[in-house]
C-alpha cells in the first residue's frame, strides 16, 4: 500500500494511452489504483485496457492480462487487427499452468517488456487438477497466479476480462464480502489493476455490487445513438486523488492510438 506523499508531484501515474483523455485526469491513473473499466458489449473495454498493457510494457513493464471472456487467440488476433506489433515486446501466454516456471522464466530473462496474457482454459485445467470447492477455486486460481507472478517476476499493471465472467464462473455465496478481500488483496499487491465491468446499455450502474464503491477510479466507455450515428465515447466517473474533467469525450481509434475528444461538445453538430 502507498504510504503518505509530501506533495502532489510524487503521485505517479499510469497513463490510460488515450490522448486528450490523460491531460483531463490529471496525466493517468494513479499507481496502484483499482480502476473498473465499465461499459456495455463492444464499447472497446478489452481493447482499451490491452491498449494500456501494451504501451506499458513498450517501455519495459510487465502486465498480466488474465481474460475469462474471450481465448487468447480472439484477443491478440482483434489485437493484431487493430495493428498493434507483437514483436515489440515480449508476449507470453500462459495456457498451461504446469508450464508455469518456463513461462515466468521467459519474463524474467527477457530484455524487453513483458505483457503475459492468462488464458481461462489454463485456470480451467487448473481447477479439474486441484478438487477445491466449484465456489472460491476461479477465484483463488487466479489470485495465486497474481501473487507468483508478482513475486517470481515483476508485476505493474493487471487487467481481469472480466469481472462479469468471474461472478458467472464463481457463484459466490456472499458476493459483497468477497469482493471486499478481492480488492483488499489487490490493494495489497501494489498493482496498477484494471477491472473490466459489463453494464447495461443505459448505464444505470456501473458494476454488480459495491465494487463502483470499492474501486478508486471508473471509466465509462459507451456507444451513444445520435440519429443514424453511433458516436464512441468515454468518461471518467470518478478517480480518487486526481483532478478530473468530467466531461463525456468521443473515442476514437486510428493508426494505434486512441484519441478522447469533443470533451462537453456533441461531435455530430
Ligand atoms: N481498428 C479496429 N480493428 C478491430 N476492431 C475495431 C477497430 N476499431 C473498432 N473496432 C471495434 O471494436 C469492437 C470490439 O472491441 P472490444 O472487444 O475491445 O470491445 P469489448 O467492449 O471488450 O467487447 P465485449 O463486450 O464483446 O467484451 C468491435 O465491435 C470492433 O468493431
Ligand atoms: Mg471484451
Amino acid at each position: 500500500m502507498p504510504g503518505i506523499i509530501r506533495n502532489r508531484s510524487e503521485i505517479k501515474r499510469v497513463k490510460t494511452y488515450i490522448q486528450g483523455f490523460d491531460e483531463n485526469i490529471q496525466g493517468g491513473v494513479p499507481v496502484g489504483h483499482i480502476v473498473l473499466m465499465a461499459g456495455s458489449a463492444g464499447t472497446m473495454k478489452s481493447s482499451v485496457c490491452f491498449n494500456i498493457l501494451y504501451n506499458e510494457a513498450l517501455q519495459g513493464r510487465t502486465c498480466l492480462y488474465f481474460t475469462l471472456e474471450q481465448s487468447y487467440s480472439s484477443l491478440v488476433n482483434h489485437c493484431i487487427n487493430m495493428g498493434y506489433d507483437f514483436t515489440k515486446i515480449n508476449t507470453v501466454i500462459m495456457r498451461d499452468l504446469s508450464n508455469f516456471s518456463n513461462d515466468i522464466a521467459k519474463v524474467k530473462n527477457s530484455q524487453k517488456g513483458n505483457l503475459i496474457v492468462v488464458d481461462v482454459g489454463c485456470v480451467r485445467k487448473e481447477i479439474k487438477d486441484v478438487k477445491v470447492s466449484e465456489n472460491r477455486s476461479w477465484l483463488n486460481v487466479i489470485k495465486n497466479i497474481v501473487k507468483k507472478v508478482k513475486n517470481e517476476a515483476r508485476l505493474d499493471v493487471f487487467t481481469l476480462d472480466s469481472l462479469s465472467a468471474l461472478y458467472v464462473l464463481s457463484r459466490f455465496e456472499n458476493p459483497r464480502i468477497e469482493l471486499f478481500y478481492i480488492f483488499e488483496f489487490l490493494r495489497d499487491l501494489d498493482v496498477t489493476s484494471f477491472l473490466i465491468s459489463e453494464i447495461p446499455v443505459d448505464g444505470s450502474r456501473y458494476a454488480e455490487y459495491d465494487e463502483d464503491f470499492l474501486s478508486d477510479g471508473i471509466i465509462h466507455l459507451r456507444l451513444t445513438p445520435f440519429r443514424r450515428n453511433i458516436v464512441r465515447e468515454v468518461s471518467v466517473v470518478k478517480m480518487r486523488t486526481t483532478k478530473c474533467n468530467n466531461d463525456v469525450f468521443s473515442l476514437d481509434f486510428k493508426n494505434g492510438q486512441f484519441t478522447a475528444m469533443y470533451g462537453g461538445q456533441n461531435p455530430l453538430l
